[in-house]
């Protein structure tokens, strides 16, 4: 069982598996630190063509984040050295960037977590390179409403499960994979914090929503089925039956009504087509 605890600037953020209540100087940092998650994606958009290579994405996201007056939270994290995670077709998530050109038909995650002030703003979107088969277009579809779904359930009184139930049941409704070895994840002045947020489960069950709660929802929906598996590199994970996956991730903060989205996309590009 989790605990709550009310937090404030002046504490030290600690891992010690408690969640954090956060104030108003919470939700300004929070909204800072997601604007600028957002705004990276934004001016992605129109870069992520065919032909580029995904180190050259890398490039572009750190120079935006450094713009911004942020610095990467994954450069360095856990011995990554890039400032983005690329996950293309059959990779799940983390995905490494390197001199893999995309090519026409590819659907592709990009997942950046800017920190700003010391506020982590996580977010990840899918884009299309070029013409992509109906099936592939299904399921990005389909992820993007499994996350906003979830977030419809994020609100005081509701439970995780709430969230995951509602994720699960659009998802297995097309009979999709709901990946579950990655989950979302409590966040704030810390990237990867308590309380775990899982993407299936059953209503009712799990930690309570309460206001001042920062986490993120970040499902990973594949075709195939829910099993991953991970590369000799140690940080790409791709599906185990080779079929597509696709992932979308928001940093949210439980107001007294409902929620704050803090990665919306200052230009409406939070889905595809952008
Ligand atoms: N941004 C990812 C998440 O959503 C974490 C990436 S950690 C990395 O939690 F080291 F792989 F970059
Ligand atoms: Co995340
Ligand atoms: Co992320």
């Amino acid at each position: 069982m989790n605990q709550y605890v009310t937090v404030t600037n002046a504490d030290t953020p600690m891992r010690d598996g408690t969640i954090k209540l956060h104030g108003q100087d919470g939700f300004d940092g929070m909204r800072k630190a997601g604007q600028l998650a957002a705004h990276v994606l934004d001016e992605l958009t129109a870069f992520v063509t065919e032909g580029v290579t995904t180190a050259e994405i890398d490039a572009r996201a750190r120079e935006l984040m450094l713009a911004g007056g942020g610095i990467p939270a994954t450069l360095g994290y856990r011995g990554f050295t890039h400032s983005c995670c690329t996950s293309i077709n059959h990779v799940v998530c983390h995905g490494i960037p390197a001199d893999r050109k995309l090519k026409d038909g590819d659907i592709i995650n990009i997942d950046v977590t800017p920190i700003v002030d010391g506020w982590h703003g996580d977010t990840s979107r899918m884009f299309l390179i070029g013409d992509v088969g109906v099936k592939a277009r299904r399921l990005v579809d389909v992820t993007y409403e499994c996350l906003m779904l979830g977030i419809e359930q994020a609100r005081p009184g509701n439970r995780m499960g709430d969230v995951a139930h509602a994720i699960q049941s659009f998802a297995e409704k097309h009979r999709y994979g709901v990946v579950r070895d990655f989950c979302g994840h409590g966040l704030g002045r810390l990237f990867h914090d308590a309380p775990e947020v899982v993407h299936a489960g059953r209503p009712g069950t799990g930690p309570e929503l309460r206001p001042g709660m920062f986490f993120t929802i970040e499902p990973m929906i594949n075709i195939g089925k829910p099993a991953v598996k991970m590369l000799e590199d140690g940080w790409t994970a791709v599906t185990r039956d080779r079929s597509l996956s696709a992932q979308f991730e928001h940093s949210i903060g439980i107001t007294e009504t409902g929620c704050e989205i803090f990665t919306k996309s200052p230009k409406g590009l939070d889905h595809p087509p952008y």
